[in-house]
């Protein structure tokens, strides 16, 4: 775990004692500390935000050319690159991701920097056919200083998704990484100053949600907030920015429903409703925790399910082998176990799984509940662990009904052979991303982001590029 200390008292952390008073003793806490972080307020951030301004406003960021703000870009991601293993490494300490997991991040945070990094000089305004003498275009301006903040589930990956759009478009940043995950974000900074990003562009503040988050949304020289997090924080968020109405955009949870039909390929479907849910141990955005399965097939498809869950490989995520490591931090563990608590009192039928696994470290049992309603705690909140629901159901159009029945609308999939089934859910669904036969395949190339409560504005692809400029119509009086 990692510690978050204000970094005023070092002088007296070294004359007095700082370790715990158990029987008379000082003693070191039980659990590891492998990092102390210094801990950002108000002031830092106010700190941060002018120098942000300030290469917003002057110095070599103003006036550079997009090309080379791509050659920046791109000198940044072959850094990354570069250092690949050791961020890996440092990740998967960061957040308990498998070092498996943490080298998949860091493939796509290469391929999300070069991809903006390509848009740089491509951000183009347009001429416009007006009425009169006139000649009219558009400009596409940076948005100013953004402040960004994001979660501790895919640290190095969402910042990536962050800065990328951010700076091909000109803009400078402020970001606030999770309290649970300082440490690979303040590496990335290091890289970015050698790859020559002028003084000023980039920013970050580690810091508490409720302090240093709190102070960046209310900033009144801070132009954007984009955030990615916990719905019930977008909401605080979108209200405390409406004092200076700044630009906010969300990507939030999500309860996505994966719907297996009998008509699927089984194997293929058991692999992908196992993926779907226990990638990164279920701490994913898009986890699919909402599994409907056609009656036909329910008995079979479950019991293989319920099988291969078993048979997960718990442990240390710096093993090789290891493909569940621990859930982020105590409260997340506790959070996950809460909801298992809920699943058995509302009468699910717990398959496997649904306890802690061990007594150290936060690790949770791969866990599978079946014939789950609709009304149950574990069908309807986000739990952001490895615990599926899953959801007999008998004909397409009373599930389509069921899997819309939701607040959320991140992601859904479908497993059928039935190509005509697949466009229809397709296009049914209320999600922003859909996919068929296979789940989280998420590319940078591609918009991502949410429908309904699960969201504002889209991340990734082209689609980024709208939330990081504004657009400027300029007009001249032609003689
Ligand atoms: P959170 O939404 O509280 O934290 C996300 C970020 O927001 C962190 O950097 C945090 O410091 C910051 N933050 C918190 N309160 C803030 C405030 N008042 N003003 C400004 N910034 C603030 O999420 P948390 O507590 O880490 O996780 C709780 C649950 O949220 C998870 O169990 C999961 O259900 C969901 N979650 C969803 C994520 C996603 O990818 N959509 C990522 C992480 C969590
Ligand atoms: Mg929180």
């Amino acid at each position: 775990m990692t510690t978050m200390t204000a970094s005023k008292p070092k002088a007296i952390s070294s004359a007095y004692e700082t370790r715990l008073f158990i029987d008379n003793e000082f003693v070191a806490p039980v659990e590891e500390v492998i990092a102390t972080v210094a801990a950002g307020t108000a002031a830092d951030i106010d700190k941060a935000v002018k120098a942000a301004r300030r290469a917003l406003e002057s110095g070599p960021w103003a006036t550079m050319d997009a090309a080379e703000r791509g050659r920046l870009l791109f000198k940044l991601g072959d850094l990354v690159e570069k250092h690949a293993e050791e961020l890996a490494q440092l990740e998967a300490l960061n957040c308990g991701k498998t070092i498996r997991d943490s080298r998949g991040d860091l493939a796509g945070v290469v391929n999300t920097i070069r991809y903006y990094a390509g848009w740089a000089d491509k951000i183009e305004g347009k001429t416009v056919p007006v009425r009169g003498p006139f000649l009219s275009y558009t400009l596409r301006q940076p948005v100013g200083v953004v402040g960004q903040i994001i979660p501790w589930n895919f640290p190095l990956l969402m910042l990536a998704w962050k800065w990328g759009p951010a700076l091909a478009c000109g803009n400078t940043i402020v970001m606030k990484p999770a309290e649970q995950t300082p440490l690979t974000a303040l590496r990335l900074g290091e890289l970015a100053r050698e790859a020559g990003f002028p003084k000023g562009v980039i920013n970050l503040v580690n810091g508490m949600g409720e302090t240093a988050g709190h102070a960046l949304v209310i900033h009144p020289h801070v132009d954007k907030i984009a955030f990615t997090g916990h719905v019930d924080t977008a909401k605080i968020i979108q209200r405390n920015a409406a004092e200076t109405l700044k630009r906010t955009t969300f990507e939030l949870g999500g309860k996505s429903p994966n719907v297996i039909f009998a008509d699927c390929d089984m194997d293929q479907a058991v692999d992908g409703a196992f993926h779907a849910i226990y990638f990164h141990g279920g701490q994913c955005c898009t986890a699919g925790s909402r599994l409907f399965v056609e009656e036909k097939i329910h008995q079979e498809f479950v019991e293989r399910l319920a099988a291969k869950s078993r048979q997960r490989k718990i442990g240390n995520q710096l093993d090789e082998t290891t493909e569940l490591g621990p859930m982020v931090s105590q409260e997340q563990m506790e959070k996950i176990l809460h909801y298992c608590n809920l699943g058995n009192q509302q009468g699910a039928k717990l398959l496997t799984g649904g306890v802690r696994r061990g007594s150290t470290g936060f690790f949770v049992e791969p866990t599978v509940f079946d014939n789950v309603r609709d009304d149950m705690a574990i069908a309807k909140d986000e739990i952001f662990g490895p615990v599926v629901s899953v959801l007999p159901f008998k004909s397409y159009d009373e599930m389509i009904v069921r899997a819309n029945n939701t607040f959320y609308g991140l992601a859904a999939a479908i497993f059928t052979k039935n190509l005509d089934k697949a466009h229809r859910y397709a296009k049914d669904v209320k999600a922003g991303t859909v996919w068929v036969n296979c789940y989280h395949i998420v590319d940078t190339t591609t918009p991502f982001g949410g429908f309904k409560m699960s969201g504002q504005g889209r991340e990734n692809g082209e689609a980024a590029l709208e939330h990081y400029t504004e657009t400027k119509t300029v007009t001249i009086k032609l003689s």
